[in-house]
């Protein structure tokens, strides 16, 4: 099946070198990896394993920077609990803030998800607050992230939105999404509300600024449109910096994308019994029928759900490099693999859920215009 690959819906087994000609991307090369290297100091785990692997307009938000000239924007739609996927992309975006010294604009699109998902406007006020803890509790700086709230700062974004929606049309938004005439009509006004916070701060500053946006590839064609319309407002064309989807724990062929709908993603507050359950229940395993089989056969990597995800969490390379090995050669088994896992997530989480009582304090210091 060939996959389905939008903002609001990731189905089939996703093919991420056509997902590269079929939105029109780039590829991130060498010397774009050399290039970043050179200006962040360090190479991000990320970035050499490819999780980050596309972009729009690298290079020149790149320049930009060097002249002081450049803000990062991100985003987070509160309708569930943060899951892990979602904040590789923030732990990314958060490296890059501290490696750059970068303001961050960080919207959380309460207004889409209300729109989209079938829960009351009350649910998805609770998810905010809850998702406003996860993104302070993963470290980002205070005085120089802004968090923007579509619904309460609507006396800011409004006014630009509606600029950006004069200029796109019913056709664009359609050919882009999909959408149909059966799509209420908010969420056809949707985007032009994502498009705010890539020019907002040169609104606000009175200058015009460079825009780089850190996302999952799946929000590219709000950005595709984004980018049609901001040279007509006078603005620059947002750059972005595009990442794969970490796979569901049933496995990369089963969904390409990490749902939080399905109940078989980790999440953010899950405590170490959950973890350990879910990984062992359903983390989809590369590895043989039997024991014995196993020791002679050895374990397929490439398949195995446990591998890939420390392909994402596990910075050193040569403790990575040793399970591969391990795994394949049937040294290690599934069991010991999903382990090794299971405490690599739950350390994390420890940490997290720490911080996470101390953000609930932060929250004021985050809001735009509240500081
Ligand atoms: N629409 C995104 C979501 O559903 C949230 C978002 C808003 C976003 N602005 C963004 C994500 C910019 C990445 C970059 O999760």
């Amino acid at each position: 099946m060939p996959h389905i690959v939008t903002p609001w819906e990731v189905k089939g087994s996703v093919d991420y070198d056509r997902l590269i000609t079929e939105f029109g991307v780039s590829r991130i090369d060498e010397l774009l990896l050399k290039r970043i290297k050179k200006l962040t100091g360090e190479m991000h785990p990320l970035l050499k394993r490819g999780v980050f692997f596309a972009h729009r307009d690298l290079n020149f938000a790149l320049d930009e920077y060097e002249k002081g000239n450049l803000f990062l924007y991100t985003g987070c739609g509160p309708s569930g609990p943060i899951h892990m996927g979602h904040a590789l992309v923030w732990m990314f975006v958060k490296w890059l803030q501290d490696k750059l010294g970068l303001e961050l604009y960080f919207q959380f699109t309460d207004d889409e998800k209300f729109l989209v998902k079938d829960k009351s406007y009350e649910e998805i006020q609770k998810w905010l607050q809850e998702n406003m803890i996860d993104v302070i509790a993963l470290g980002f700086d205070p005085k120089k992230t802004f968090f923007l709230i579509d619904t309460k700062h609507a006396n800011l974004i409004y006014p630009e939105a509606i600029k950006v929606a004069k200029k796109l049309t019913f056709s664009m938004v359609k050919s882009a999404f999909g959408l149909t005439n059966e799509n209420n009509v908010g969420t056809i006004f949707f985007t032009s509300m994502q498009a705010v916070p890539a020019f907002l701060p040169s609104v606000i500053k009175k200058k015009k600024l460079a825009c780089l946006i850190p996302h999952a590839i799946d929000q590219d064609p709000h950005f595709r449109l984004t980018r049609d319309i901001l040279p007509k407002l006078g603005y620059y064309k947002p750059a972005s910096i595009q990442c794969r989807f970490l796979p569901s724990l049933k496995g990369m062929h089963e969904e390409g994308k990490l749902s939080s709908s399905t109940g078989e993603a980790i999440y953010l507050t899950d405590d170490p019994k959950t973890v350990r359950e879910k990984i062992n229940k359903h983390a989809f395993s590369g590895g043989q029928a039997t024991v014995e089989e196993h020791r002679k056969k050895g374990g397929n990597p490439e398949i195995d759900v446990s591998y890939q995800w420390l392909t994402f969490f596990e910075e050193d390379d040569q403790k990575l490099q040793k399970i591969y090995q391990n795994y394949k050669s049937g040294k290690l088994l599934s069991g010991e693999l999903k382990a090794i896992l299971v405490e690599k997530l739950n350390t994390f989480l420890a940490k997290h859920q720490k911080k996470r009582v101390l953000a609930e304090k932060k929250i004021n210091q985050f809001i735009y215009n509240l500081k």
